[in-house]
């Protein structure tokens, strides 16, 4: 697309953001800042991507008859999934028919929504390195992987799912019960399929942000962003940073793995490539086709942040991955349950030197949901979290 429309005419360039949370309301906010014309879809009204775009739709997006005719009727030239519980089939179906270009692909879309899909194709078509695993139907079935060669201590998973759900640690004979239960009930559909991994015990963990873009010649180039390291409690993240030190050689088998991964995927966009590194060594975990949330931190230590990068590479533009600075970003959770929350002590937080803040504007808070982040920079990663914990401490979510 190496031309640009106007918005809201019939020249315009028009995409829409299937999920619109705050990682799409960001991509939205780059998008509109280029004149595309927005299309803002979520399952429930006000969502934060849809208090910035042009137009917003609120339906099922895993019903696949709403979401073909959704997406029939606007005619976006692109369709941006923000999130994983999709219905993929029908994109595949429409980018097949020719009525739909899906970011990057419908194929990669369907692959990631599901462990299964994109484990094996890492593990088995791929040959890259992950943490030992095994797919099960039943706690009996769970059990003989573990005895089988997984071993102890090991982590077990909903193949659908994210942010944690349905996801636990398993040291012990005693826990295996507990955590089939615990995954049966935090799938994303109910059909009782979970992976078993072996636990990798990893100096650290990093998202590798990895960019595929059209270059001058209109072929696609890979660029990778500097290594984000973060911090993750019961599945979710709190604490990310930019640049996180690594060995060479770790670095270096990272870059390859995320190139051969997004190869594989292909389409244009951004793809946060996570993995686990102990030493020099380096183990696959999974990949978001799209803007990840630990990558929220670019927004203040990068030129272009990851939404930016987004966008422009979704639309065919040229990016720049170059850091800024180290930087930080730590999750600002609502802290209550309740709708229409309000926040005290932005003005406390705003006041910690180097720091910057969002506040999504989710209408509904709950104790552990993400409703802010605040980002810090310095000339130094430890300086950068300091201040990004420091502001995030002060905002506090209240009942009206
Ligand atoms: N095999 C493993 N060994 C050690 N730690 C693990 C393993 N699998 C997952 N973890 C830890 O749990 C975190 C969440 O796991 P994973 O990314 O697979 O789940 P998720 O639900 O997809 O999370 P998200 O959607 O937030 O990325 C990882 O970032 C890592 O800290
Ligand atoms: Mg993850």
């Amino acid at each position: 697309m190496s031309k640009l429309g106007t918005p809201l005419s019939p020249t315009a360039t028009r995409v829409m953001l299937l999920g619109s949370g705050e990682l799409g309301k960001e991509v939205i906010i780059a998008l509109q800042r280029l004149g595309v014309e927005t299309i803002a879809v979520d399952r429930y009204a006000n969502a934060p991507g849809q208090q910035v775009a042009h137009h917003a739709h609120t339906i099922t997006m895993s019903d696949p008859d709403q979401l073909k005719a959704l997406i029939k009727a606007e005619k976006p030239d692109l369709v941006v999934p923000e999130i994983e519980a999709i219905a993929t089939e029908a994109l595949e179906e429409l980018e097949s028919a020719g009525l739909a270009r899906v970011i990057p692909t419908a194929r990669a879309t369907r692959l990631t929504m599901n462990r299964e899909g994109i484990r094996s194709l890492a593990a088995e078509t791929l040959s890259l390195p992950t943490s030992p695993y095994a797919f099960c139907d039943s706690l009996e079935a769970l059990q003989a992987a573990i005895d089988g060669g997984i071993g102890y201590p090991c982590v077990v998973k909903p193949v659908m799912s994210s942010s944690g759900k349905g996801q636990s640690k398993i040291d012990g004979p005693a826990d295996v019960a507990a955590a089939w239960q615990y995954a049966m009930s935090g799938g994303r559909v109910s059909h009782g399929r979970i992976i078993v991994e072996g636990f990798v015990d990893f100096d650290y963990e990093i998202t590798l942000l990895t960019v595929r873009a059209r270059g001058e010649d209109g072929q696609i180039e890979t660029h990778f962003c500097e290594p984000i390291g973060h911090l993750q409690e019961a599945g979710d993240y709190i604490e990310s940073w930019q640049p996180q030190p690594m060995h060479p050689r770790a670095l270096q088998q990272s870059k390859h793995i995320a190139q051969a991964v997004t190869d594989n995927l292909g389409g244009q966009g951004v793809f946060g490539v996570e993995l686990f590194i102990k030493g020099e060594e380096v183990w696959f975990s999974e990949v978001s086709p799209r803007p990840h949330d630990t990558g929220l931190v670019t927004m203040i230590s990068q030129w272009q942040s990851e939404f930016e990068l987004h966008a422009r590479a979704i639309l065919g533009l040229p990016v720049d991955t170059r850091l800024r600075t180290p930087g930080a970003s730590a999750v600002i959770y609502g802290g209550v349950d309740g709708e229409n929350i309000v926040f005290d002590g932005v003005d406390a937080a705003m006041r910690v030197p180097q720091t910057d803040l969002r506040l999504f504007g989710k209408p509904e808070s709950y104790e552990r949901r993400r409703m802010g982040v605040a980002l810090g920079y310095d000339d130094n990663i430890d300086g950068a979290r300091q201040r990004a914990r420091q502001a995030a401490a002060c905002v506090k979510g209240k009942k009206a």
